[in-house]
């Protein structure tokens, strides 16, 4: 199916307008590539389904069986159901020749683990690269789904349990476990997810990752600012950049071209990310300002310093001489209020981090500085948003408000950059027709 999408902003006449073609709500995700790793667990049994289901729905599916799943199913049934030779091996010098494992985690476009033992999501976890299906959840830039298989005991002791909660911030999708009774005579959580359920989470969750900003881009704000006082001196905030790294992460995986200008952090860029690091909110306004006429969107997700010390010392100011007794402060730019009074602009997403009147505080602000949505946390609540691993946000657009719950930021980034795109590819397909009717 056929949707269009346009640049916001830009004049009938004044830019090229882009009609691509986008995946529907609906529609199954045709010739995936799917890795599937199967590990030891009893469960392993009924991956030949899962195999047959995924390929029904025209899934390409290459099994990889580890060491202990090989105990459970054979990889010639695997091999005849999928139709590609299963990978054993990290070190088979055959196999690797045609296709190694750093090709293979580029060829996916999804890696299931199903059954997960608890081997397996302790070696995901803890990022081992002892196997060949351990190499490709580190190599690969893929969404991962994770269905744990094990007897429940082994569950519900806390080493599973750090492991899975690892798995989870590090943005794995944990389908599972079922309860009932195990193969073991135990009766607890441990079941792994039967293969009908899984292949719905799995064409589900391609449906949500899928490639949605193809060809769009995206300029991404992100860190604090640092406005100095001294050379050694300045005026800052708590941000840690990781929520800003975790939109461009998505923003990535969905499609698009993207520049992150990252204001100071301790943050590794996510892989095929163009970064442009800035110190000073001035700074990241002129960078911001040479490049929005050539993005589509803008997630400002900056903590930029609304103020900066009027004068920076030349010297460190030293305290028996210190000529300052108070500091002047003077406003900054408002950066993403700059870009929404462009005309045209690109499609402007806010971020807001409020102690009060939190929902009120935002409507205001989007409005204020002509966004096409913001997005809003709380952070009076501790562990929460600021310099934390995990956030809770609402996403407030024209058409309404959707609460993300607590997750990991990349899980949290990866819902934004989801819904956000279905806001901009229903308004740009809205634009588009006005514009040709
Ligand atoms: N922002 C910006 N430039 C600034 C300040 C903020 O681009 N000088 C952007 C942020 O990146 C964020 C949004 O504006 O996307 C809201 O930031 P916030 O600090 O909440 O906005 P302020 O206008 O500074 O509001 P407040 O009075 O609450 O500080």
């Amino acid at each position: 199916m056929l949707s269009r999408g346009v640049s916001f902003g830009k004049g009938a006449g004044t830019r090229t307008i882009t009609i691509f073609a986008r995946l529907q709500q609906n529609d199954r995700v045709p010739k995936a590539n799917i890795i599937l790793g199967i590990g030891g667990s009893i469960a392993a049994a009924k991956t030949p389904r899962l195999v047959r289901l995924l390929r029904k729905e025209g899934a390409v599916v290459q099994p990889v069986l580890t060491r202990s799943g090989k105990e459970f199913v054979t990889a010639t049934t695997l091999s005849a159901l999928s139709g590609r030779p299963v990978r054993d091996e990290l070190w088979d010098m055959e196999a690797e020749h045609a296709m190694n494992h750093i090709e293979l985690a580029r060829w996916a476009d999804l890696l299931v683990v199903a059954p997960a033992s608890a081997n397996v999501l302790g070696s995901l976890a803890n990022g081992l690269a002892n196997d060949l299906l351990s190499c490709i959840y580190l190599a690969t830039a893929a969404p991962v789904l994770v269905a744990p298989a094990m007897n429940q005991g082994m569950w519900n002791h806390p080493a599973t349990q750090r492991n899975v909660a690892t798995l989870r911030a590090d943005g794995v999708q944990i389908v599972g476990p079922a309860t009932g009774e195990q193969a073991c005579g135990d009766f607890g959580p441990g079941r792994m997810l039967e293969p009908e359920d899984l292949a719905e989470a799995a064409l589900q969750f391609m449906a949500d990752n899928r490639r949605r900003l193809d060809g769009l881009r995206i300029l991404v704000t992100a860190g604090p600012t640092r406005e100095a006082l001294d050379p050694v001196r300045y005026i800052s905030n708590a941000s840690s950049g990781r929520q800003g790294f975790a939109v461009a992460q998505a923003a990535c995986e969905a499609g698009a071209h993207v520049t992150l200008v990252s204001g100071p952090v301790e943050l590794e860029t996510p892989s095929g990310v163009e970064r442009v690091d800035v110190v000073s909110a001035s700074d990241m306004s002129s960078v911001v300002m040479e490049r929005v006429a050539e993005c589509d969107m803008v997630f400002a997700v900056a903590a930029v310093a609304d103020h900066r010390p009027e004068r920076r010392f030349e010297s460190k100011i030293k305290r028996q001489r210190s000529s300052i007794q108070r500091v002047q402060l003077v406003e900054n730019e408002d950066i993403i209020g700059n870009v929404g009074s462009l005309r045209p602009r690109p499609f402007l997403v806010g971020f807001a981090a409020e102690t009060e009147d939190i929902l009120a505080n935002a409507r205001e602000k989007r409005l204020r500085k002509n966004l096409d949505a913001i997005v809003v946390n709380d952070v009076s609540d501790q562990g929460l948003g600021f310099d934390s691993a995990e956030n809770e946000v609402t996403l407030i657009h024209s058409d309404g408000e959707e609460l993300f719950e607590r997750a990991s930021k990349l899980e949290i980034a990866r819902k934004i950059v989801n819904r956000v795109s279905d806001i901009y590819h229903s308004a740009a397909a809205s634009r588009l027709e006005s514009l040709v009717s």
